[in-house]
């Protein structure tokens, strides 16, 4: 079986540089189909979920020519077909956004119910609400979604409210309602970064979108989208990553290409934890000497602290002097991680919505395994800081979301090797 072996306490020092968010390549290369021609894409960060989406686009009949360095050409004129395979979408939890993409541009779409990390309940109703709402029929048949609507219509603009913050549904209405007749809004609507970037994307290509980045996101539907070159925005969360694994390990770590103000709610609580945190234009530097202090959080949609940093930073909270409270209030199954963190001589308890981190001084190497991405990385995060050595198994799910996180954590310092054994039940 694959695993991470790494040998902590050393400290970590040094500049790593940030891929492009994961989470707006999820649906800004499905958006490519709905230009009926070719685009570019920039800063694509080079993980397994990203393989999968190009190895989706091209079994639908797409062209991609990925460079291998980030940047990738996608031709959408040749779509063959209006079907996920099954084999390809139920393996991550993005694949939804082809059913918003296929439906605006051709009527028409079907996907497997979409996998992805298991993070307790994952419902898309809100998906299909909008898409409903928007004319479309849903049905949902052997795990395959399918929508369309009737011969010769278009989606029609419409006013949605979502009873629930989400970063999917959000997306996924966007990209079919810059395709629609007519203006459509969406109200309660996420306010995430990637949620910002898929508006720029969409606008780069001709659309019109307004009001990103705030609760209620206008799209005044086009007949067609042109070509056109967009950059992704940095990875708000594997920043945060690497900010956690500095402040754990301790030493000074800069890290680059990153845009400081996604990053302010993480800066705050490693702040309080008795990190020093400076920034500049495009980094932030996190410098930690000192003992950690405990605090407290609660996981919010942005701005309020990612869900997706809650393991990241619970894995600090298990070297913090005192007791750190964590409150959980988007993924109901996101304290799993802290079972294998005990292994490592953490003290933690979970129940609900709530885990509560007594820290302690040192953690001891111990063999673990990933349970879903973030997860793992709060593995790895605890590993760097431990005395003695670590394995992590089940890797397929952190290279699902970070690019090279072992030649990037080699390079600030950190003993880490991937051990390749060829035996795979991941
Ligand atoms: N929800 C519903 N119905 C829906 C959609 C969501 O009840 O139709 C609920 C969910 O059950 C959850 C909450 O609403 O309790 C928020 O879900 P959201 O739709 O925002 O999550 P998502 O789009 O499925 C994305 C990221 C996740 C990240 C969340 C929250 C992708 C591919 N995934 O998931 O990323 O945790 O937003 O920010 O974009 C990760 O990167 O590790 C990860 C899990």
């Amino acid at each position: 079986m694959d695993r991470f072996v790494i040998k902590g306490g050393r400290r970590l020092n040094g500049e790593v540089h940030i891929s492009g968010a994961k989470n707006a390549a999820a649906s800004i290369l499905p958006g490519t189909i709905l230009i009926g021609g070719r685009c570019t894409i920039k800063n694509i960060p080079d993980i397994s979920d990203v393989k999968l989406t190009f190895d989706i686009l091209e079994h639908l009949g797409a062209s991609v020519r990925y460079d291998g360095a980030g940047e990738a050409e996608v031709d959408c004129t040749g779509i063959s077909s209006l079907e996920v395979p099954s084999r390809l979408g139920s393996m991550m939890r993005a694949s939804h956004f082809f059913l918003g993409v296929l439906l605006a541009r051709f009527g028409k779409a079907a996907s497997p119910l979409p996998g992805g990390c298991d993070l307790g309940e994952r419902p898309i109703d809100q998906h299909l609400k909008g898409f409903e709402a928007m004319g479309a029929e849903v049905s949902i048949d052997n795990e395959y979604i399918r929508v369309f609507v009737p011969e010769g219509r278009r989606l029609k603009g419409a006013d949605i409210t979502f009873d629930m913050v989400t970063v999917g549904a959000t997306m996924n209405l966007m990209l079919a309602a810059s395709l629609a007749e007519g203006t459509t809004v969406l109200r309660n609507a996420a306010k995430e970064p990637h949620i910002v970037d898929l508006a720029g994307f969409l606008n780069a290509m001709g659309a019109d979108v307004s009001g990103a980045g705030t609760d209620t996101v206008t799209i005044r539907g086009c007949e067609s989208l042109r070509g056109g070159e967009y950059s992704l925005v940095p990875d708000q969360i594997e920043a945060g990553t690497y900010m956690a694994a500095a402040a754990a390990a301790g030493g000074t770590v800069r890290i680059c290409d990153v845009i400081p103000s996604h990053l302010e709610c993480i800066s705050e609580v490693l702040r309080r934890m008795n990190v020093e945190i400076t920034e500049g234009d495009d980094w932030v530097e996190v410098s930690r000497s000192g003992r950690l202090r405990a605090a407290d959080i609660t996981t919010m949609p942005y701005p309020g602290f990612p869900t997706d940093m809650q393991p990241q930073i619970g894995a600090v909270m298990c070297l913090a002097e005192g007791k750190s409270t964590i409150v959980e209030s988007v993924w109901s199954e996101r304290f799993r991680y802290l079972d294998e963190l005990s292994l490592m001589g953490a003290e933690a308890s979970y129940g609900g919505d709530t885990a509560v981190i007594t820290g302690k001084e040192k953690l001891h190497g111990a063999k673990m395994s990933a349970c879903d991405l973030r997860a793992g990385a709060a593995m790895i995060i605890a590993a760097l800081a431990a005395d003695g050595t670590s394995e992590i198994c089940n890797i397929g799910f952190v290279e699902r979301g970070y690019q090279d996180i072992t030649g990037k954590l080699a390079g600030i310092g950190a003993e880490i090797d991937i051990v390749r054994s060829g035996y795979h039940n991941e």
